[in-house]
């Protein structure tokens, strides 16, 4: 190649060697093009947690500062983050923690490193293993459904995780591998962390959906553990309330379950009025509507509609698993459009459904009463100061000052790589919280208007 180069200097009228230093140049610039490529393409669900070596395992502050990307990182560590005049809601502070993003790649490494055994998670003391005598007689159940970010699952479970408690984690069965793997390591580190023992396929908006927290539901009457409720999680959500608070308010509720409930006009009654079916689009499973009407649900039962989540007792979660009504109305909810939206509202408003003497269901109007499960921002009724997905809003820095003064017990949504720093912060407003308790406003729960009294 240099050869040729010295030949054709005749045409580019230059030296021998000044036509040799441009071919080299070129080629020492596309190298470092294809190494900066080749950094580009790592793929984050595919790491191997054994790549990482165990040395230096960091925590907290540093730990924060380690994760932290480029420039950013500089500012942060010349100043860290002051969550406190966050939570005050100083200005100055919330749009300069706002900009600060993640270096993915040292979020990886070093959360990685603390899963390589359960004896790190154990002495690393950031899951909480001491728990009240009031929180050990009243074990809670919890479902999380997860499809992906291993890293925000692990922050949500280290922070809801009690020895007291149970939970059941489903993963997309069409998950990447490794998630399917961290997860189950992580579950394996804890007796009453397991893995629903029927993972669905789920298909957004389809009845899969609905399948997984049947089988979750299920599993967990199975177990030896007497839980008093069930609440159900996506991955993506955070606690607002410390475990010793849900249990002062779940004791309060006393068999009531906390459900929200929609009537009248955004019911969005074409989603069950036709029979909705399977289809595959470019290669992706989707739901379609055939536009076929849909026969009227079994035993006279009216719909309300509702969220996918909720707090529900016990006896509310042996209804649904045992009742043959119950199972009669689920096969009818198969083909419809999101019937996890529409079961829960359904059985619990007993003011449309009596007949069903639904345990734990509320009598009064579905639309007037509070819904205290969880909290979200649907576009247009407030601002976000992180993104709109979907409509709903994935929260930003911004947003903290007003969620914790929220009454709600948890709070959706976060992504752990959009402005990382909210999410440390309601970390650091959470185990505050547990270490220091708070006095707690149960006069507002006690006179909730679905309280069964
Ligand atoms: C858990 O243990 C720590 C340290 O031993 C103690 O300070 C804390 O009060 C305990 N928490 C509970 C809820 O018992
Ligand atoms: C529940 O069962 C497990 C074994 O399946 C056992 O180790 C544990 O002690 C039991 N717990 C209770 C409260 O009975
Ligand atoms: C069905 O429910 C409606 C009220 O929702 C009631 O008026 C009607 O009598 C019920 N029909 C049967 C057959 O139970
Ligand atoms: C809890 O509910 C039961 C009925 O299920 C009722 O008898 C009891 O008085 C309630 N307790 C409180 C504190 O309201």
């Amino acid at each position: 190649m240099f050869r040729a180069c010295c030949r054709l200097r005749y045409y580019l009228r230059l030296r021998c060697t000044t036509c040799n230093i441009i071919i080299l140049l070129v080629l020492l610039s596309g190298s470092q093009v294809w190494i900066w490529c080749r950094r580009q393409q790592v793929n984050p669900e595919t790491t191997d947690i054994d790549e990482f070596p165990m040395d230096h395992v960091k925590h907290g502050r540093e730990r924060m500062a380690e994760h932290i990307a480029g420039l950013s990182a500089y500012s942060y560590q010349m100043r860290p983050v002051n969550c406190g005049q966050v939570f005050k809601g100083d200005k100055e502070e919330i749009k300069r923690s706002s900009k600060i993003g993640t270096n993915s790649k040292y979020y990886r490494k070093y959360f990685l490193q603390e899963f390589k055994s359960c004896k790190v998670i154990r002495e690393s003391s950031k899951y909480i293993f001491n728990v009240s005598e009031e929180e050990k007689q009243f074990p809670i159940a919890f479902s999380i459904l997860l499809y992906k970010d291993f890293f925000q699952v692990e922050r949500l479970l280290r922070a809801i995780y009690r020895p007291s408690n149970i939970y059941c984690l489903h993963i997309d069965a069409k998950s990447s591998k490794s998630l399917h793997d961290n997860i189950r390591r992580l579950a394996a580190c804890f007796d009453n962390v397991f893995i629903a023992s029927k993972l669905e396929d789920v298909i957004y908006s389809g009845f899969s959906r609905l399948q997984a927290d049947l089988n979750c539901m299920s599993d967990l009457l199975k177990t030896n553990i007497s839980w008093k409720y069930f609440i159900n999680l996506p991955g993506q959500t955070y606690p607002l309330r410390t475990n010793l608070e849900l249990v002062k308010i779940l004791k309060i509720y006393n068999g009531s379950n906390d459900i929200e409930g929609i009537t009248g006009a955004r019911m969005l009654t074409g989603r069950f009025k036709y029979v909705y079916k399977i289809a595959d689009v470019k290669g992706k499973k989707t739901l379609e509507n055939t536009y076929k009407k849909k026969l009227p649900p079994p035993h006279n039962i009216s719909i309300v509609k509702g969220s996918a989540y909720g707090v529900f007792s016990r006896n509310f979660v042996k209804f649904v698993i045992s009742d043959q009504r119950v199972q009669d109305f689920v096969k009818w909810l198969e083909d419809i459009n999101s019937p996890d939206e529409y079961i829960w509202a359904t059985l619990h408003h007993t003011k449309l459904n009596q007949h069903l003497n639904t345990p734990g269901g509320y009598k009064g109007d579905p639309d007037k009463k509070p819904w205290l499960a969880t909290y979200a921002i649907w576009k247009g009724l407030a601002p976000c100061s992180g993104i709109w997905v979907r409509s709903i809003c994935v929260f930003g820095v911004g947003d903290i000052p007003h969620l914790i003064q929220k009454k709600q017990l948890f709070v959706n949504k976060f992504y752990f790589n959009l402005q990382p720093v909210a999410l440390n912060c309601m970390e650091e407003w959470y185990f505050h919280r547990v270490r220091s308790p708070l006095k707690l406003d149960l006069e507002y729960y006690r006179k909730l208007p679905f309280v069964n009294s």
